[in-house]
């Protein structure tokens, strides 16, 4: 009996570009809903734009645009990017949909009358001169635990450390660069700790292994309310009852899911499906594909949220791992954040389908996209190997059989043996074990090849008596092909029906119980190009930040002028070396100067230094500095400074030692 099957992918923020990143989820759901509805189940991928909060909001500012605007030329790129990687969704809206309102408010008032609302007073951080409530990103400022300077004001990018925003040393907003003020509002909560019970049995079977564990420490650590509401301004729904308190985005974002279903039930007059979906006791299975990283909201937040509203809970929940590249987190320097625009613009988007598919599992590890791996199994394997089949075989057909297939096949046994094949295939494509679909179908590829090989159709053809031979050998070939390509189409659909073109035959999964005999082909042509380094050579260029242009000269100076010009024979003379505080103290009566105990490794040194504005005497034990060790010392009001330690900045507060991490570098010199 067949399946009806929502899936969805998680659905991104409105106000940047695709990437490649992304593309590891939407292209992993996309290959599942295809092998679906290859084989007749009735499956629809639903995803919509991530279009609320206050990123959107104030980049739409910083243009001069509507938020509105801004969302509709996100939608349009976002669009377009999808539709190039063949990314075919059923319907791709936008959690800024009057349906998704009516959700997101329908929702919010069960959970009220549910009682699983509270109201508190919440202290955040607020910017007088913009007028509003900072997030947490908003916020910057020196890290409390590590003093590292430019942190954010959730947690340090350093040291790891997590706090409140206005606990950072010298806090500024990111906005206007003032010094945000605490101010109170009130807040509407869900209390996710009435929902533990249930997750707690929720989670067993609707979740991989890996992420239940992971559930696991957040119910020992304990299910905190969840904030769900920001004040005004901000860009996204009213909470109904309220006056200047919006839905905050993670509330009416998964919810954004239903939203877009309801959507597409409307456009297809389905609207009982709508119903039937979303109610409790649904046999319509809800599979949601997201990224590791908003698990937490998708395993804990969305089906408290669907159950304390009276709906159904997903039938599964499957996290990947982030895409790496040659082993490296994506970056903007090394040109590896590649957007998906500019690897269209180069190369061919089902070259990285096929490789994408060639790494997944089922689990949540990273995948590697290796730029000279990528190249060499693409051509060897996709290129080289399967759609060489078509090429071989195709080509002789063309020349000495008048593009017809024959009446019979060269091993019916053998191609039986292909065609059962895809039972296994299939059931690495259902449980996402993609990388072992692809090995199994490559297997077979070899075992094409070297068939072809042995028979070498091309002498066969030649000779009268063996003729008839070589026109079922090359039709054995396309066969054969035909069963490689058609399990490969969930992965590479365009190079699927451009090969059921040159068969003129429909791609059907069932349909290959049977063979395709004594049938005209079209002209060959070619199907796929092979990948050519120089591509991903120029993808990687085009990928780096342009160089920025040349500073314009600064009204006043923003750095203090430089110093006349000393002989390199005089920089010699200054010994810099590395060295660690072990002691910091506040020196009485001097409200700008610490000493400090200098170790560097050969001698400890007192140094008298200026930053007692900048930094904590107790922060500073442990750290590595860069101090002058030859300089004459000086006798000061407070004791002798027996060297100096590196620092730049402006001025107190903003001074920033000069630090190294290595613990191993003691003493070193440094030029
Ligand atoms: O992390 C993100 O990119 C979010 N925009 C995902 C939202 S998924 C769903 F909840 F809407
Ligand atoms: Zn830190």
């Amino acid at each position: 009996m067949s399946r009806n099957i929502l899936v969805t992918a998680a659905l991104p923020y409105a106000n940047g570009p695709i990437h490649i990143g992304h593309l590891v989820e939407y292209v992993q759901a996309d290959i599942w809903v295809r092998y679906q509805k290859l084989t007749g189940n009735d499956c629809k991928y639903i995803c919509a734009d991530d279009a609320h909060g206050t990123p959107i909001m104030l980049s739409a500012r910083k243009r001069g645009i509507d938020p509105q605007q801004l969302i509709d030329e996100m939608h349009a790129s976002h669009s377009a990017d999808f539709r190039d990687f063949f990314v075919e969704f059923d319907i791709f809206h936008s959690t800024h949909s009057e349906e998704n309102r009516i959700c997101a408010s329908k929702i919010y008032n069960r959970l009220k009358d549910g009682g699983y609302i509270a109201r508190k007073a919440v202290a955040q951080a607020y910017d007088e001169q913009a007028k509003m409530f900072l997030p947490d990103r908003f916020v910057k400022g020196v890290c409390p635990k590590c003093e590292s300077p430019d942190q954010y004001g959730d947690a340090c990018e350093v040291c790891g450390a997590t706090y409140a925003p206005l606990d950072l040393i010298n806090p500024r907003s990111v906005l206007t660069g003032t010094k945000p003020v605490v101010r109170k509002s009130e807040h509407l909560f869900i209390e996710l700790a009435k929902f533990e019970t249930f997750l707690q049995s929720w989670v067993k079977d609707h979740v991989q292994p890996e992420v239940a564990n992971k559930l696991e420490e957040w119910f020992e650590a304990g299910l905190r309310d969840w904030d769900i509401s920001r004040e005004a301004p901000y860009w996204g729904f009213q909470i109904p009852g309220e006056t200047d308190k919006f839905f905050y985005v993670w509330l009416d974002a998964p919810i954004g899911y239903m939203g877009s279903h309801w959507r597409w039930c409307k456009d297809h007059g389905r609207e009982d499906e709508f119903e039937a979906a979303w109610k409790p006791d649904s046999d319509i299975e809800l599979v949601q594909f997201l990224g590791k990283d908003i698990a937490y909201f998708h395993t804990l937040f969305w089906p408290a949220v669907l159950h304390g509203s009276g709906h159904r809970t997903p039938t599964q929940v499957y996290c990947h791992g982030f895409l790496t590249v040659d082993g490296r987190k994506m970056s903007k320097s090394r040109g590896t954040f590649i957007a998906a625009r500019t690897w269209l613009e180069h190369l061919d988007p089902q070259a990285l389908r096929y490789y994408l598919a060639s790494k997944l599992a089922s689990g949540v590890d990273d995948i590697d996209l290796s730029l000279d791996d990528f190249v060499f199994r693409v051509n060897s394997d996709l290129v080289g190997k399967v759609v060489n089949i078509a090429s071989r075989c195709a080509g002789i057909l063309r020349k000495r059989y008048g593009n017809r297939l024959s009446a019979a096949l060269d091993d019916t046994e053998m191609y039986a043996e292909f065609a059962a094949a895809r039972t296994e295939v299939g059931e690495r494509f259902e449980a996402r074990e993609y990388a072992k679909a692809i090995r199994a179908i490559t297997a077979l590829a070899d075992r094409t090849n070297k068939y072809i090989d042995t028979k070498a159709p091309w002498a066969l053809c030649k000779a009268e008596d063996t003729f008839e031979e070589g026109h079922r050998v090359c039709t054995q070939g396309l066969n054969l092909f035909r069963v490689l390509i058609t399990m490969l189409s969930p992965v590479v659909p365009k190079l699927a029906e451009d090969s059921f073109a040159l068969l003129q035959s429909p791609l059907s999964w069932d349909g290959l119980d049977t063979p395709l005999l004594d049938a005209e082909i079209q002209k060959f042509k070619p199907l796929m190009l092979r990948v050519d380094k120089a591509h991903v050579a120029a993808v990687v260029e085009a990928s780096k930040p342009a160089e920025p242009p040349p500073a314009p000269e600064p009204a006043a100076p923003a750095y203090a002028p430089v110093a006349d010009t000393i002989s390199f024979d005089e920089f010699m003379k200054v010994d810099l070396r590395v060295a660690t505080v072990v002691e910091a103290e506040i020196i009485e009566k001097a409200n700008k100067l610490l000493r400090l105990t200098v170790d560097l490794g050969f001698e400890t040194r007192q140094v008298i230094a200026g930053i007692r504005k900048a930094y904590n005497p107790e922060h500073l034990i442990g750290k590595q500095v860069v101090v002058v060790a030859n300089l004459a010392p000086r006798k000061m009001k407070f004791g002798v400074s027996e060297g100096m330690v590196i620092a730049a900045g402006p001025g107190a507060p903003d001074i920033f030692l000069l630090g190294v991490d290595n613990g191993a570098l003691n003493g070193m010199r440094i030029k």
